[in-house]
């Protein structure tokens, strides 16, 4: 996934404007960096490219009123100058930004190859620059039909954005990656999502799939790319301000985002209690019920069977990218119940896709708003955390996680009555610094391992993958009860192990803390009780069903103190990108 800005208006310094909005939608990769401007007084273009992140970057490229620019996570071609973007045509007078994967990019190669094109990258993106210009100058087409004719050419789920140079216009297009339009006073932008756009203005309309826009004279008519047949420009106004894009005075996004969870999880179960008594009654009269998503929002899903188990109602949980064995099984009394924060993973979506062919009710709990996940939903549980901007997800888990708790019997609803109180007296620096002093002793580990059991089984594999992504250290999670039947075989003097407990599983999982210990492990147990078998302890909030929140609120703080202390950056950790949305 790829971030794109695009700015046309009024203000003269576009290039450093477009910087400032890829800065902020660099979380969406971070490989390479590109911006083109149609400088004032000429009639070709000015491109500047980088490789790496955006960092303290400024840009020496010319005043300008209309540009664009584009921020990269590598899916086709290594990370050079070359790939990029944006990609233009020989003459620079066309210059395209893309986000996507154009799955036809070889075939579509060789035929302007037979033309006489010349390739500078490797990229699949820069074909579309040279089959831009073919279609113009050969095929006699205006700049805005040879963009949506060049967009009804490629496969795949792609956004792109051209601008013409000569024209002084831009054309955009979407069908699958998301893309969104802000429209402000005497300027329109366009971004990969809604956060670049906050500070320009409200005003927005989500780009539909099959949809095009065409932005001229800061006019901005929206076609329907099939046939170009005019549509109505539906606007929307933003809810979500300035700060709460912002760090609000921490260090990392990250962080902010770890503590803005003493409000954001009884928050999101108390603006949707009416939908998910709704959605609980739907669940309830299911023949069969599945929960679904990538990565974090994946052990969401499976926190989620738990709870369901909890109330006699059977709940598959399934990783998105393996749905498709699992497809026969789902029917039209089926209930899919699809966990995604940005609403926009590519495996998400298709395995929405694929059960709503089959008939079944989809229900979709989801952070970022105006995403295909939500459109394609029969019923949608917003949870509302504000902008999640790290791309380690924390506060979206524990906000989706407390939305199926409730779905999974309603009389769950009132346990949320007190959370803020107890989270907002122990979320606090005392806790930051006690979980920051235990993370010290584990900044050279090579390997650490992470058990529980049931709710705290799963909060042991999200908290071990918050230490994975965030600090790059080899962190396993496992059913305490797993370990004798293999992995145990790992331990030995000294390996780091945490142990999640709370009252209900606090007999197992000790005695399993007990069996690690004897093969020389060093206990950090993170539970509402200390016990002898704990080297060391953080303490966390009794609350019953709901403990696993502070004890994956630890995990997250460690996952980060970790990445800290190793250099690493929490908020833009390596080969990762916050939504996937290419398969
Ligand atoms: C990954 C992110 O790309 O996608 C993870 O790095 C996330 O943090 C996963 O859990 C799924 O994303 P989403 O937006 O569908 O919840």
């Amino acid at each position: 996934m790829c971030g794109i800005f695009v700015y046309s208006g009024k203000r003269e310094d576009t290039a450093k404007n477009i910087l400032a909005g890829l800065k902020i939608l660099e979380y969406r990769g971070y490989d390479s960096w590109g911006i083109a401007v149609k400088p004032v007084d000429q009639t070709f273009l000015a491109v500047e490219k980088h490789i790496g992140k955006i960092g303290e970057a400024t840009t020496g490229l010319p005043t300008s009123t209309i540009g664009i620019g584009h921020t990269r996570w590598a899916t086709h071609g290594g990370v050079t100058d070359q790939n990029a973007h944006p990609h233009t045509n020989e003459d620079k007078t066309i210059a395209v930004v893309h986000n996507g994967i154009v799955e036809n990019h070889q075939e579509l190669r060789r035929m302007l190859r037979k033309k006489g094109y010349e390739f500078v990258s490797e990229t699949d993106s820069e074909v579309l620059a040279h089959l831009i210009d073919h279609l113009m100058n050969n095929e006699k087409k205006s700049f805005a039909e040879s963009v949506f004719s060049c967009f009804n050419m490629i496969n795949g789920s792609n956004a792109i954005v051209a601008l013409s140079a000569k024209l002084n216009e831009i054309v955009a297009c979407r069908n699958g990656s998301p893309l969104v339009a802000g429209i402000g006073d005497d300027e329109t932008i366009l971004a990969s999502d809604v956060t670049a756009i906050i500070p320009y203005t409200r005003k927005v309309h989500y780009l539909q799939d099959g949809e095009g826009v065409h932005i001229k004279n800061s006019k901005l008519p929206l076609h329907r790319l099939s046939d170009m047949l005019f549509l109505n420009l539906e606007t929307e106004m933003i809810e979500w301000s300035v700060e709460n894009a912002q760090k609000g005075g921490y260090p990392h996004y990250m962080l902010k985002e770890i503590f803005e969870q003493k409000k954001t999880i009884s928050q999101a179960v108390n603006i949707n209690r009416e939908i998910i008594e709704k959605v609980s009654e739907i669940v309830t009269k299911a023949k069969k019920v599945y929960i679904s998503g990538c990565g974090t929002a994946y052990h969401c899903s499976l926190l989620g069977s738990y709870f369901f188990a909890k109330s006699g109602i059977s709940a598959s949980a399934i990783p998105a990218n393996e749905f498709d064995a699992f497809s026969k099984t789902i029917s039209d009394n089926s209930v899919f119940i699809a966990i995604s924060q940005s609403g926009e993973t590519a495996d998400t979506l298709l395995a929405v896709k694929s059960a709503k062919s089959k008939g079944a009710k989809i229900v979709a709990i989801i952070n970022a708003r105006g995403s295909t996940l939500e459109r394609l939903a029969d019923y949608h549980i917003p949870v509302n955390t504000g902008p999640e901007i790290a791309v380690v997800s924390t506060k979206a888990f524990t906000a989706q996680s407390a939305v199926l708790f409730a779905l999974s019997n309603k009389s769950n609803l009132q346990k949320f009555d007190d959370l803020e109180n107890v989270l907002s007296e122990w979320l606090n620096i005392n806790l930051q610094e006690k979980v920051f002093g235990v993370a010290k002793s584990l900044i050279d580990s090579k390997n650490i391992f992470v058990i529980g059991k049931y709710l705290q089984f799963v909060t042991a594999l999200e908290s071990a993958l918050k230490v994975k992504e965030a600090s790059y250290i080899h962190a396993e999670g496992f059913a305490a009860g797993e370990l004798k039947h293999g992995v145990i075989s790992l331990v030995e003097k000294g390996t780091p192990v945490m142990v999640l407990a709370d009252e209900d599983t606090k007999n197992d999982v000790l005695s399993s803390a007990t069996e690690m210990k004897s093969r020389g492990a060093k206990i950090l147990g993170i539970a509402p009780f200390n016990a002898p078998e704990f080297d060391t302890h953080i303490q966390t909030p009794e609350l019953g069903e709901l403990t696993y929140l502070g004890n994956v609120i630890v995990g997250q703080i460690l996952g980060y103190a970790l990445s800290v202390g190793r250099g690493c950056d929490p908020d833009k950790p390596r080969n990762l990108a916050k939504s996937v949305t290419v398969k």
